[in-house]
């Protein structure tokens, strides 16, 4: 393992003067003036992949109708899904929910504050299990997510490709080597808020960094190029056709059984082919007839890139969708069941339709 010139005096400088720096410049947000694990806990749950100015308006929301963690663990799926809808990764609500009803039955209502229970709860790895012991319970264990990797490599001027898991391993130990242990809440929050104001992808603020003279990446002139990461992937396409079908002021939806977008209500749609009018008869067991006006909607997710064709339907028999979890519902039940972003413009034009009819 190489030593990366870690010093321990090197060490005591970067956190006075961070933590000094995170004192003086730090954003007022509301989880920050929190001592409530819970509150705590669904900060560092939505922050991951997202954000703060974008998950700042979800967290007041969510506090508001779930000021508890009592009262979130009675909370129905599909509510909660609905709160989180455009945050995207909703595996993390679904997750969340069911660690809080875990708390709420096995830990009294109270959020458990060893490395064990706590991460052993649904959802919790282990950014979410240092970000909470540490910020709620005060426990010496260093965070590392995207923010922090960016800092460490232009601290350390580290080249090596960030993706492979060698290096990520390497960065928790000099994450860990590096924390603060008499304020290890605050040091975690201080380094991810360094990355997220100053140490900037791309273009680093390097003339208002409190560390910038502690800079290997700045002295060598490559802190911008910094972390090098492996070039993405171009990602898989998936073509779908999904059908609008309106009835007696109605219109059909289905609750997504797959893993990705779970919970979450869609259009009945099939994969685009040659038979695509086939297949959604099939599909809904009636001969469907599709209008020659489409328009196309895109959605990227992480490892996968949807690509939906939208077009309005008729049918002349009754409807009887394969498998289970259709409904028809109304303006009014579609303004309150969770639909994924990418469809979001077809429930606006849905819903336009039906009220204008
Ligand atoms: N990113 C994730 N959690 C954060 C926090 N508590 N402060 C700043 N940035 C964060």
């Amino acid at each position: 393992m190489q030593n990366r010139g870690l010093n321990n005096k090197k060490a005591s400088g970067w956190c006075r003067k961070l933590l000094s720096w995170y004192d003086d410049h730090r954003r007022d947000l509301p989880w920050r003036n929190e001592s409530d694990p819970y509150k705590i806990w669904l900060s560092e749950v939505m922050l991951q992949q997202t954000r703060v100015e974008t998950a700042l308006p979800y967290y007041k929301r969510f506090i508001s109708e779930y000021p508890t963690l009592q009262k979130l663990a009675l909370a129905e799926e599909g509510r909660v899904l609905k709160l989180w809808e455009g945050l995207g990764y909703y595996a993390r609500a679904r997750h969340f929910l069911q660690a809080v009803r875990e708390v709420d039955c096995q830990y009294g209502g109270r959020v458990p504050d060893t490395a064990k229970e706590f991460g052993g709860l649904a959802g919790v790895g282990e950014y979410t299990q240092a970000a909470v012991l540490s910020i709620a319970y005060h426990q010496p264990l260093a965070v590392v997510d995207g923010n922090v990797r960016r800092v460490l490599c232009r601290l350390f001027a580290i080249t090596e490709d960030t993706s492979k898991v060698k290096m990520q391993r390497e960065m928790q130990r000099i994450a860990q080597h590096l924390l603060d242990p008499s304020r290890p809440g605050d040091y975690n929050q201080a380094i991810m808020e360094l990355g997220a104001l100053i140490c900037i992808p791309r273009a680093p603020r390097c003339e208002q960094c409190p560390v910038a003279k502690l800079c290997e990446g700045r002295k060598a002139g490559i802190a911008a190029a910094l972390p090098v990461k492996k070039k993405k992937k171009v990602l898989p396409i998936k073509q779908y056709t999904a059908v609008v079908l309106l009835q007696a002021q109605k219109c059909l939806i289905r609750c997504r059984k797959e893993r990705l977008l779970h919970g979450l209500w869609e259009f009945p749609n099939v994969v685009t082919s040659d038979d695509t009018d086939v297949e959604l008869s099939s599909l809904l067991s009636t001969p469907v007839t599709l209008a020659k006006d489409v328009f196309q909607l895109t959605h990227e997710f992480s490892h996968l890139r949807w690509q939906i064709s939208i077009v309005l339907g008729e049918t002349t028999g009754e409807v009887q969708p394969q498998g289970d979890g259709w409904r028809w519902v109304t303006v009014e039940e579609m303004d309150v069941l969770p639909f994924p972003a990418v469809y979001q413009p077809v429930v606006k034009m849905v819903q336009k339709k039906l009220r204008d009819n």
